[in-house]
């Protein structure tokens, strides 16, 4: 589970402070599926670093599984992200030149798994999204959809407790969007939980619950 408490994030430009979220107060319990809305510009993909352990606040407080993260360094916030946050984004983030089973368990080289298991692991995960039979292509030989199913895969691929999706359908058409969201819901439905961020209230009826930011603040579900 995730708290925030009252979190400020500031940025320091020339032209003077921008606050980027200003005093947000939320809690994500275990197992939730939680949408994030909000206009452009409104603080989405700064909560979204914030929950994910990227970023810290200027103020307020941050909690991971009970633990003040809100002060940890750079080599702390890794940590925890690498063994509790699985990422999905919008562009997908494939690497060109490798496979969907290279792509898929490249993030597993760090966790020191024989390249046998991961490579086993790639595989039932590939599977799990229905790309079983995609197993030797490059992002270039995927379509966007398919392309968004192998990043999703990546992101399970070190078995994370919480999936975090910025914009996960923007670049995809309706079809395939409704598509990738059934497919965190049945990720939900194992036991994760899901954070997405989008701009489009169509989403909203994928998640349990929704935190809708407006100029860095809740105004509302
Ligand atoms: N690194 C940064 N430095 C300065 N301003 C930033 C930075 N990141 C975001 N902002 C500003 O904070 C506000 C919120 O940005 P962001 O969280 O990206 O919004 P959203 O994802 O909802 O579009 C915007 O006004 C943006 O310009
Ligand atoms: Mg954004």
């Amino acid at each position: 589970m995730i708290a925030l408490q009252n979190v400020w994030k500031t940025y320091t430009l020339e032209s003077g402070p921008l606050h980027s979220l200003k005093g947000v107060t939320v809690s994500i319990p275990q197992n939730s599926f939680q949408a994030i809305l909000g206009p452009s510009g409104s603080g989405k993909s700064t909560l979204m670093n914030l929950l994910g352990c990227l970023d810290t606040p200027t103020q307020g407080k941050i909690q991971l599984n009970g633990k003040n993260i809100s002060h940890y360094s750079a080599d702390e916030l890794a940590h925890v992200r690498g063994k509790t946050i699985g990422f999905v984004f919008q562009k997908f983030n494939l690497i060109s030149t490798l496979t969907a089973l290279q792509n898929v368990t490249l993030p597993m080289v760090f966790q020191g798994a024989s390249q046998a298991t991961r490579e086993a692991r790639a595989r039932e995960l590939l599977t799990f999204v229905g790309l079983g039979n995609r197993l030797f292509h490059r992002p270039n030989q995927l379509s966007g959809g398919e392309q968004q199913r192998v990043a999703i895969a990546r992101s399970l691929s070190n078995n994370p407790e919480i999936i975090l999706a910025d914009e996960p359908t923007g670049n995809l058409d309706s079809v395939t969007g409704t598509k990738i969201m059934e497919l965190f819901q049945r990720l939900h439905g194992q036991g994760k939980t899901i954070i997405i961020v989008t701009h489009d209230p169509a989403m909203k009826k994928y998640a349990q619950k929704t935190i809708t930011l407006r100029d860095g603040q809740i105004v509302g579900g």
